[in-house]
């Protein structure tokens, strides 16, 4: 009682069960039917429910029975705070502290008994829901995270394998039945690249894919998870802060064309995603600007100072921010739109660059300016934070580059911005408006 299970319940509410159901799927309902019938996806279903019981509940032997498979939550929240919360209030076991206080001692040892897990707030409960453990040293207790029993092939970039491969491959153990080395950098993500990986693979549909590494190495991954025997199980650890809050999150997953990035790819979403914010010790500081963008981003769009706190902390809001939104949104129909904060600026600057001497971070930070100036929101932060420089690109070829981009509908360009009840998406400006912005950001 007072942990605030109906909040984060209601907050939960906006998660449809069809959308869980189709992101434990990894593909939409009506392709789950036809392809595995319908007992596929109520078993799916059966899981997906969102329920907050009662303090009581569990104390029944049937409730306890009925939960069975089902994940279940334990919303921890000290005793003090629950009582601040009931307190006065005209809850009918909540009317003597002393009696409140023995209640909730007697129940802990029970709910320690029925959790799976044990959250501390609601980002905790989203976490959980969409498979990510976010936790300092969860490397190495990779072995236990993987689900299933099946064995693993650990793919990773040359530069992570010689960092941090030697401690994933120990706690992997004997699970461990193939390491496969991608690429470098964007070069993971080619079809040259893919291919050689597919053809090297030996696991079989009960193997599970390890990808360690950043947002390259869990694109390219994820997408041969997605597509190796027409999709096999798979499990992110994202190395980079970039692929920590951003890629490695909400189930997409993609390879580069000559013609574009991210072009062919799937929304494949893994069983658990494994995210150990003590490995970002070793990410060289421009890399770390990079992923500092999108935890900018997030934490615009959320309201909340996020960069302001300590990595461990900052990672976790970060991913439970996106986490909570590709739930409510997996295959990016609605709400996802969000997440572009800036990047219709960005794509116009990185496109107008030729994706050459211009990062993704570097435009972001410089797309966020305009987002904030149009809408009309202190750029301080972003300044503060991300220090961007203005970019040498030919001001038509953005402009250009702009109005192609995939968000332009019927010949307007279409923004999000940040309004006084929140994100916007959607926005459409004039003209001269936009190309002044886009203009600024351009030296
Ligand atoms: N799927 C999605 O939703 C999504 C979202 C955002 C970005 N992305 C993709 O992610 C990619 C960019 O990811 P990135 O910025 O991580 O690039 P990256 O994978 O190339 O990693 C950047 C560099 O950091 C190194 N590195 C990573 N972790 C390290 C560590 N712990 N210690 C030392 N070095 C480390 C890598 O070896 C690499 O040299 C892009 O291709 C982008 O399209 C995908
Ligand atoms: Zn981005």
């Amino acid at each position: 009682m007072g942990a605030g299970k109906s909040s984060t319940a209601r907050e939960l509410g906006g998660i449809d069960a069809d959308d869980l159901v189709e992101s434990a799927a990894g593909k939409p309902i009506a392709e789950l039917f036809r392809g595995e019938g319908e007992a596929a996806f109520r078993t799916l279903e059966e899981q997906t429910i969102v329920l907050a019981l009662g303090g009581g509940a569990v104390t029944s032997p049937a409730v306890r029975d009925a939960l069975g498979d089902a994940l279940t939550i334990w919303l921890d929240v000290d005793v003090d705070t629950c009582w601040e919360r009931v307190k006065g209030s005209d809850r009918p076991l909540a009317q003597d502290e002393a009696a409140f206080r023995r209640l909730y001692d007697e129940r802990r040892a029970l709910y320690a008994d029925v959790a799976d897990v044990v959250a501390r707030d609601a980002d905790d409960v989203v976490l959980a829901v969409a498979g990510v453990q976010v936790e300092r040293g969860a490397l190495r207790q990779l072995g236990e995270l993987v689900p299933g029993e099946g064995p693993v092939a650990l793919v990773s970039d040359p530069q992570v394998a010689g960092i941090h491969g030697m401690d994933a491959q120990l706690a992997l153990g004997s699970r461990l039945a193939e390491t496969h080395e991608l690429p470098p950098g964007e070069e993971a993500k080619t079809l040259t690249a893919l291919d050689r990986l597919w053809q090297e693979l030996r696991l079989d549909r009960s193997g599970t894919i390890v990808a360690l590494g950043g947002g390259c190495t869990t694109d390219a991954a994820g997408f041969a998870a997605a597509s190796y025997l027409r999709g096999i199980a798979w499990t992110p650890v994202p190395t980079s802060l970039v692929a920590q809050v951003d890629a490695a999150i909400g189930g997409k997953t993609a390879i580069d064309l000559p013609q574009g990035k991210n072009l062919v790819g799937a929304f494949h979403w893994p069983g658990r995603t494994v995210v150990d914010p003590g490995l970002l010790e070793t990410l060289p500081e421009p890399q770390r600007l990079e992923g500092m963008a999108e935890v900018v981003k997030a934490g615009l769009l959320a309201n909340e100072p996020f960069w302001e706190l300590p990595d461990d902390e900052l990672v976790r809001r970060s991913v439970a921010f996106k986490a909570a939104i590709c739930l409510r949104d997996p295959h990016e129909r609605g709400e996802r739109a969000v997440l572009n904060l800036g990047h219709t600026f960005a794509h116009a600057l990185e496109a107008a660059a030729g994706y050459e001497g211009v990062t993704h971070g570097r435009a972001v930070a410089l797309g966020l300016l305009a987002a904030l100036r149009l809408s009309g929101r202190d750029t301080g932060v972003v300044e503060e934070v991300l220090r961007p420089r203005p970019v040498r690109v030919d001001r038509e070829r953005a402009w250009q580059a702009m109005r192609r981009d995939k968000k332009v509908r019927g010949g307007e360009i279409r923004l999000v911005l940040l309004g006084p009840d929140g994100p916007q998406t959607g926005v459409v400006l004039p003209e001269t408006d936009v190309r002044r912005e886009l203009d600024r950001l351009i030296a």
